[in-house]
């Protein structure tokens, strides 16, 4: 047999092929591995920006922001596409800041809008539509979370979830952690809704792709 596939072969290979990106990008992935701050990473961070080319993505909502990784990719899109708004939301102060600093040093500020809250509230509170809505909050609050998507995504619109497989959780039937019961409850309700076209990529931690009809 030719050499044995596994998960993290398949993983590292998907990364290998995700092209050159500006050294501040590959800065923030080792600040990453380094101390454990769980980004998308290259190969969900480039699926990521290759869905927003696709539906031509110039309004983005993004739910658990983090140091901007995954803004990055969202707004390089959206540059690309003729600009427009990526909200990164993020309650922690600190990381809203940092952010601001990647994402000013990779010429992409212009495009981004900050805001220190509480993402789905905020979602709420925000008049959309949007083209993309990327979520990656505390996992208990997925559930709750999709009614409001649904609501301010256009049709034809997309959102992208991560985590789905919650680092392995969601196969373990004796999990019953809130968090773990999150993942599994958002993809029950998403997968049961027929306004939704959705299906899980089996890249990294598992990332939701979900159109809205
Ligand atoms: C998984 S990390 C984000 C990683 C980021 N998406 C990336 O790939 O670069 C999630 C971040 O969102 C924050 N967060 C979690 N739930 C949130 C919520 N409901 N509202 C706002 N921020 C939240 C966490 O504190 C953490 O900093």
């Amino acid at each position: 047999m030719a050499t044995e596939l596994t998960y993290d072969r398949v993983q590292d290979y998907l990364d290998s092929l995700v092209p050159h990106r500006p050294a501040e990008m590959r800065a923030m992935e080792a600040y990453a591995s380094e101390v454990g701050f769980p980004i998308v990473g290259p190969a969900s961070g480039y699926l990521c920006y290759l869905i927003a080319r696709m539906i031509g993505a110039r309004q983005v909502f993004e739910m658990g922001s983090g140091y901007g990784y995954s803004t990055a990719w969202f707004a390089r899109a959206v540059q690309e596409n003729g600009g427009g708004v990526v909200h990164h939301v993020v309650w922690d102060e600190d990381l809203s800041q940092r952010a601001r600093e990647h994402l000013t040093a990779l010429g992409l500020d212009g495009i981004v809008q900050y805001h220190v809250s509480e993402a789905v509230q905020l979602l709420r509170e925000t008049s959309g539509p949007f083209d993309l809505i990327f979520n990656d909050v505390d996992k208990q609050a997925y559930p709750d979370s999709l009614s409001v998507v649904g609501h301010k995504l256009r049709p034809g619109g997309v959102l992208v979830v991560d985590n789905m497989f919650w680092q392995g959780h969601v196969f373990d039937e004796s999990d019953t952690s809130s968090s773990t019961q999150g993942v599994r409850e958002l993809t029950r309700l998403i997968t049961a809704d027929p306004v939704w076209i959705a299906s899980i990529v089996p890249i990294r931690d598992g990332l939701l792709l979900a159109y809205k009809k």
